[in-house]
C-alpha cells in the first residue's frame, strides 16, 4: 500500500507507522452489555440478526455511535460460515452442533467455503458499514482460526477442555488434518472476501488454542495456520491480526506466523510478549475485562499500566485481553476509550 496518508489511525498502528494516538476497540464491543443491542435482540433472534445485512450493520455501528472507538468489528460469529460448509449451527446462547464431526466420512462431506455464494450477507454487511462509517475509522473483518472451529465442530458445542476435539487429533490424525485443512482454506478465502468487501483489517480468533502445549501447537496447528496466513497474504495487503487466546506458552511458535498484529490475552504482560515476538512486533491488547468493574481510579491505573507495558513496542492497538463481559457498565467503556485517547495523544508523531 503506497498511500499511507489515507490510512486510519488503527491501520497506522497495525503497520507501526506514526499515529495521532493509540487506537482502541473492544472485543465483543457489539453485544449484550449494550442496552440498545438487548432491545434489538428482543425483536430478532441472533442468527437472523447475523444473516440480515441491514440489522447486522446497525448492530456493528451501535458501539461506534456511543463511543469514539477507532474500529468497528463486523457483527457476526466465528460459527456463522459453518452452515455454508454443510454443518448447521444453533445458538443457545453458545453455539450447538447437533451432529458433531468425529469421523473421516463426516470430514469428507464438509464443503470448502465459497464466500460469495455462502456468505453474501456478511459481505453486504461490511459494504454497508464501510459506507456509513467515517473514513477515519476502520472496519475489522474476522473469522475463527482453523483449530478453534475444529474444536467446536468435533465437540458439538462449548466445553472447558474440548476432550473430543483433542482426542480426534490423536486417534484420527489424518481425518483431523483434513478437517483442519479444509477449515484453513475456507477461512483464507473468507478473509480475502471480507477484505475485498471493504474490511480494513482481518482478524483470526484462536480462542481455544491455549489448550495445546507448544509441541502439539507446532505439530497440529502451525502448519495449517501458516498456509492460511500465506493464502490471505497472497490476495490482500490488509493487516492480519492473530489472537492466540491463552497462548502465553505458544508465542515462540506464534512468532513464525507472518501476521501484522498479535493479539495478547490479559495474563501476559505486553512487554514480555514483545520480548518474545521481537522489536518489530505490533501487539493488540490486553486489559483484563474484569478491570472494567473496578473503581474509576483503579480502572485508570490499570489502563495506564497497559500503556506503560506497551511503550517499547513498534505499534500498539489497545483492546481488552478477551471479550467484554455482558454485565459491564457501558459508561466504563466510555471512560476507557477517552482515557486511552487522552493519555496517548501526540505520543507517536
Ligand atoms: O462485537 C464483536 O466482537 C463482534 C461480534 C462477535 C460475536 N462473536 C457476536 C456474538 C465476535 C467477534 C464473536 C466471536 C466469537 N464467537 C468467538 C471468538 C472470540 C472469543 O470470545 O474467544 C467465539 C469463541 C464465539 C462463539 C460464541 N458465540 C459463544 C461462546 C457465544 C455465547 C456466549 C457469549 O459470549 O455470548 C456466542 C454467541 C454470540 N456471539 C453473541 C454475540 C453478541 C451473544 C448472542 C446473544 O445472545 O445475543
Amino acid at each position: 500500500m503506497n498511500d499511507h496518508a489515507s490510512l486510519t489511525v488503527f491501520e497506522r498502528a497495525c503497520r507501526g507507522l506514526p499515529r495521532a494516538h493509540t487506537p482502541i476497540w473492544v472485543m465483543r464491543q457489539a453485544g449484550r452489555y449494550l442496552p440498545e443491542y438487548r432491545a434489538l435482540r428482543e425483536e430478532v433472534d441472533f442468527l437472523t440478526a447475523t444473516k440480515t445485512p441491514e440489522i447486522a450493520a446497525r448492530i456493528t455501528l451501535q458501539p461506534m455511535e456511543r463511543f469514539p472507538l477507532d474500529a468497528a468489528i463486523l457483527f457476526s460469529d466465528i460459527m456463522t460460515p459453518l452452515e455454508a460448509m454443510g454443518v448447521p449451527v444453533e445458538f443457545a446462547p453458545g453455539p450447538v452442533i447437533q451432529e458433531p464431526v468425529r469421523s473421516a466420512v463426516q470430514v469428507a462431506r464438509i464443503r470448502e467455503l465459497v464466500p460469495e455464494e455462502g456468505m453474501p450477507f456478511v459481505l453486504d454487511t461490511i459494504r454497508i458499514v464501510r459506507s456509513e462509517l467515517s473514513a477515519d475509522r476502520a472496519v475489522i473483518g474476522f473469522t475463527g482460526a482453523p483449530f478453534t472451529l475444529f474444536c467446536y465442530l468435533v465437540e458439538g458445542g462449548g466445553s472447558k477442555e474440548f476432550m473430543w476435539a483433542r482426542r480426534f487429533l490423536r486417534e484420527e490424525p489424518e481425518a483431523a488434518g483434513a478437517l483442519l485443512d479444509v477449515l484453513g482454506r475456507s477461512m483464507a478465502r473468507y478473509m480475502v472476501a471480507q477484505a475485498e468487501a471493504g474490511a480494513n483489517a482481518v482478524m483470526l480468533f484462536d480462542s481455544w488454542v491455549g489448550l495445546l502445549g507448544p509441541a502439539e501447537y507446532r505439530r497440529f496447528v502451525l502448519p495449517v495456520l501458516k498456509r492460511t496466513v500465506a493464502e490471505i497474504r497472497a490476495s490482500t495487503d490488509r493487516p492480519i491480526i492473530y489472537f492466540a487466546n491463552g497462548g502465553a506458552t505458544l508465542l515462540e511458535a506464534v512468532k513464525e506466523l507472518e501476521v501484522d498484529v498479535y493479539g495478547i490475552d490479559w495474563t501476559l504482560p505486553l512487554s514480555r510478549a514483545g520480548a518474545t515476538l521481537g522489536s518489530s512486533a505490533v501487539l493488540q491488547g490486553n486489559l483484563d475485562p474484569a478491570a472494567l468493574f473496578a473503581s474509576e481510579e483503579d480502572l485508570r491505573a490499570s489502563i495506564d499500566a497497559v500503556l506503560e507495558e506497551a511503550k517499547g513496542l513498534a505499534g500498539h492497538v489497545f483492546n481488552l485481553g478477551h471479550g467484554i463481559n455482558r454485565h459491564t457498565d457501558p459508561d466504563r467503556v466510555a471512560l476507557l476509550v477517552d482515557h486511552v485517547h487522552e493519555r496517548t495523544a501526540g505520543s507517536f508523531a
